[in-house]
């Protein structure tokens, strides 16, 4: 989905741009999920897994997030370079359509800077300016305290969760929790 960009400022005074992504990102967006991915537990690949995942590969997902109808993925820009993305997927089956699910990674020296925060409210107001749409969900792993205090400031509750859902490199195994917002509680 195309959009008109969005402007933020950012705890630490610098601009955040929200804007769709571009084709002209693939080289930049490919590296900045592989290292996004190394930074943190709490993302479901290991850098390794990514080794088959090429620039045409992230062409083709940049070219489908900026015509799809379903999907809207925002590229934070600061000082010129991606910090991270944040999407909504929104269902399209009858029996599946009030609901829409939201995913968010950003680069660890952006964390804490409310970016997340920005991304979330962009998020909300596309969610709410779609018909039909009533329930938001993600998915965070056990642990995951940054992301949980962010989802709760925007009114997300627990769900679910999922014993053993993950099981990282050294053996722990953490739960997958879901979580949830109604929209008509806003
Ligand atoms: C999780 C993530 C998206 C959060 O984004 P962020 O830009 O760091 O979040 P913000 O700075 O907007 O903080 C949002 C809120 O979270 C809460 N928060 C921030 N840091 C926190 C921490 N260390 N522990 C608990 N809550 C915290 C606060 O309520 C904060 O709001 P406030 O600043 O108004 O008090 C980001 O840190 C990230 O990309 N992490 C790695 C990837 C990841 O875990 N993705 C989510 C997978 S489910």
């Amino acid at each position: 989905m195309l959009f008109e960009p969005t402007e933020y400022i950012l705890k630490d005074g610098r601009k955040l741009i929200l804007r769709p992504a571009r084709e002209s990102d693939a080289q930049e967006m490919l590296a900045f999920r592989i290292k996004s991915i190394g930074e943190t537990d709490f993302l479901l690949q290991y850098p390794e897994e990514m080794t088959d995942y090429t620039v045409e590969k992230q062409l083709k997902f940049i070219d489908r997030m900026i015509n799809s109808e379903n999907d809207k993925m925002f590229t934070a820009v600061v000082d010129g370079k991606i910090a991270g993305t944040g999407q909504i997927s929104f269902n399209t089956r009858i029996k599946l359509k009030h609901r829409a699910s939201i995913g968010i990674a950003l680069l660890k020296e952006y964390w804490g800077l409310g970016i997340g925060s920005a991304i979330f409210t962009e998020i909300i107001k596309t969610a709410q300016s779609r018909d039909g749409v009533e329930l938001l969900e993600l998915e965070v792993i056990e642990g995951n305290g940054r992301a949980m205090g962010l989802y709760k400031k925007f009114g997300f509750e627990i769900v679910a969760q999922k014993p053993d859902a993950i099981r990282l490199k050294d053996g722990t195994s953490l739960k997958e929790i879901t979580m949830h917002k109604r929209l008509q509680e806003i």
